[in-house]
């Protein structure tokens, strides 16, 4: 698979001279579901606004589909990545949803007809139709993410990022956005979330990149999350899943399991064999 975003020994300092990228690297190939994981002030939001251009790097590069973000390829980049801030707050500020959400749709050359459909079809994802004419500064605050994620799906990037994507939304608007997410997997977009919920990375991410204090500590699959060395030093903490098999060292379980659905088939396993071929392999 080919690489779709490459980051490169990239450095970024603030204004009040804050170091928040210290020369981090990474790749995430086309297709991936990318968990971003690392501790508060890791560089995690500084790293995704780097990837679609609204912050440049000051040192080292940053690659979308083949292409460097440069000045000039700017304007480009936001058309094919689309980002969902941590706060919603900075991100929908017109006066209605609908306007809001079709302000990037508008932006793109596209029919009325084209425009009204993209928007309906994002209001849906996140089921916010019936709050279309409302003004988002009255929504609560789940409510103004949705409308943030709409969005971005009415833009139809190829790759989507979305910092905190589960912060304050309801356990249903949580599930409903992890359909919308395997929909969009399914159609062979390229998403990557930073998010510090370990439980949803080891369920749902295929590529794991763990950073702090601005650099890169650990990039592979989620099995990283069962690495006590690597947990420790993020300031993580193990997946619920991985807590329970932990704690059960007599099942002699290798890999230990990491999702609900790895939990189950184990036990399962477990139940049909005999004590002494306990073993996942
Ligand atoms: N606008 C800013 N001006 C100055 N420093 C900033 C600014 N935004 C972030 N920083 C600093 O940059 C570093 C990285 O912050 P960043 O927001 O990227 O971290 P994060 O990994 O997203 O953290 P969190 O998990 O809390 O969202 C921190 O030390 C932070 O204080
Ligand atoms: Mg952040």
């Amino acid at each position: 698979m080919a690489n779709v975003i490459e980051v490169e020994d990239l450095h970024f300092r603030y204004r009040d001279g804050t170091e928040a990228l210290k020369g981090l690297s990474l790749s995430i190939q086309e297709g991936s579901r990318v968990a971003i994981l690392g501790p508060n002030g890791a560089g995690k939001s500084t790293l995704l606004l780097h990837l679609n251009g609204l912050y440049l790097p000051a040192r080292g590069k940053v690659r979308v589909l083949g292409r460097e973000i440069t000045p000039q390829t700017e304007k480009w980049v936001k058309s094919k990545v689309g980002l969902v801030f941590q706060d919603p707050d900075d991100q929908v500020f017109s006066s209605s949803v609908w306007e809001d959400v079709s302000f990037g749709p508008l932006n793109m050359n596209l029919s009325p007809e084209q425009v009204k459909a993209r928007v309906e079809n994002a209001l849906r994802a996140v089921q916010m139709e019936e709050y279309k004419n409302k003004a988002p500064y009255h929504l609560s605050y789940g409510q103004k993410k949705r409308v943030a994620i709409a969005g971005v799906l009415a833009m139809e990037p190829e790759i989507i990022v979305l910092d905190e994507p589960m912060g304050y939304l309801d356990p249903r608007s949580k599930e409903n956005l992890l359909d919308i997410l395997s929909r969009l997997h399914r159609r062979k977009i390229t998403i990557v979330i930073a998010t510090h919920d370990v439980d949803l990375a080891a369920e749902w991410a295929d590529r794991v990149i763990v950073i702090k204090n601005g650099r890169t500590l650990a990039e592979g699959d989620a099995s990283l999350l069962t690495d006590e060395r690597l947990v420790r030093e993020a300031d993580l903490r193990f997946p619920v899943v991985v807590e329970i098999f932990r704690r059960l060292p007599e099942l002699n379980l290798f890999p230990l399991p990491k999702t609900v659905e790895e939990a189950v088939r184990a036990i399962k396993a477990l139940q049909a064999k005999e004590p002494d071929q306990r073993c996942l392999n």
